[in-house]
């Protein structure tokens, strides 16, 4: 796991843009994998603005998000859907049509799930996928307990989730308490992935997953099994990692790295 600690949610941001960008250069017809919360809104404004300002292309690209709320249509304001449409895809030159979220409101989950995947084999798998992480440790909504091999699925969330997601609801109560998600597995099938986390909140978490046992009590410690994940952090969300100063050094040294590792 390559870990890289910028000053800032700013910084973190600009250089996760940068490495999505990168990637949307090297290959026009990309699939990309999203995610959704407050932390990668910085890097969604960053790509923006290298689209109107770079003109970097998103026609050709592909998209999946990784989950979605159980019981809300895709154009509810709290929904995923909603969520990507507003941060991200109204604002570049998507190919709507190439845009897969997770449908809520669908009647049959399990079918859907299955159809899912099938969309995400059918686009040639999962280039690039980008990720956050909840306090309880889920990427996508793997909830602690998650196995390593889990497909799209429905999870039931977590009570620490549904606190933490309450800001977006005007009630507790109108959180919903199911959410379809791709599977760690899905996940892990990813050819690159790219996990961001800012706030002092992460900073126990991202100790533990960085650092600590791998476990499907934290479902992001399955990164420690992924040959190309790169974690983005800012200082806050280091603060609690031991071996700071190596992931500095390695950072710093890129070119020799480079040299040594060839990437
Ligand atoms: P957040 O959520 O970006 O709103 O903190 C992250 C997550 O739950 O994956």
């Amino acid at each position: 796991m390559e870990i890289i600690i910028a000053p800032t949610y700013q910084e973190m941001s600009k250089i996760s843009a940068h490495f999505i960008a990168r990637e949307i250069k090297k290959k026009h017809d990309i699939v990309l994998g999203l995610a959704t919360g407050d932390t990668p809104i910085g890097t969604y404004q960053e790509l923006v603005k290298v689209h109107k300002e770079e003109g970097l292309d998103f026609s050709k690209i592909t998209t999946f998000n990784l989950d979605e709320y159980v019981g809300l249509p895709p154009l509810h304001k709290n929904s995923y859907n909603y969520f990507m449409q507003d941060n991200l895809f109204r604002h570049v030159n998507v190919n709507q049509a190439n845009v897969y979220v997770p449908q809520g409101n669908t009647e049959d989950p399990e079918e859907f799930s299955a159809w899912y995947e099938q969309q995400i084999k059918n686009a040639g798998g999962i280039d690039f996928q980008i990720l956050g992480i909840g306090r309880d440790g889920h990427i996508g909504f793997n909830e602690p307990g998650s196995s390593f091999a889990s497909r799209t699925r429905v999870k039931a969330l977590y009570k620490q989730t549904i606190e933490d997601n309450a800001r977006f609801f005007d009630r507790i109560e109108d959180v919903p308490r199911f959410a379809i998600t791709m599977g760690v597995g899905t996940i892990l099938e990813a050819k690159k992935i790219l996990l961001i986390a800012n706030g002092e909140k992460k900073a126990d978490v991202v100790a533990q997953f960085i650092e600590g046992p791998v476990t499907s009590q934290i479902t992001a410690t399955a990164l420690q099994l992924h040959t190309l994940a790169t974690v983005v952090l800012d200082e806050a969300a280091a603060s609690k990692l031991k071996r700071k100063e190596y992931y500095n050094w390695v950072r710093d040294n890129k070119h020799l790295v480079q040299k040594m590792v060839g990437r």
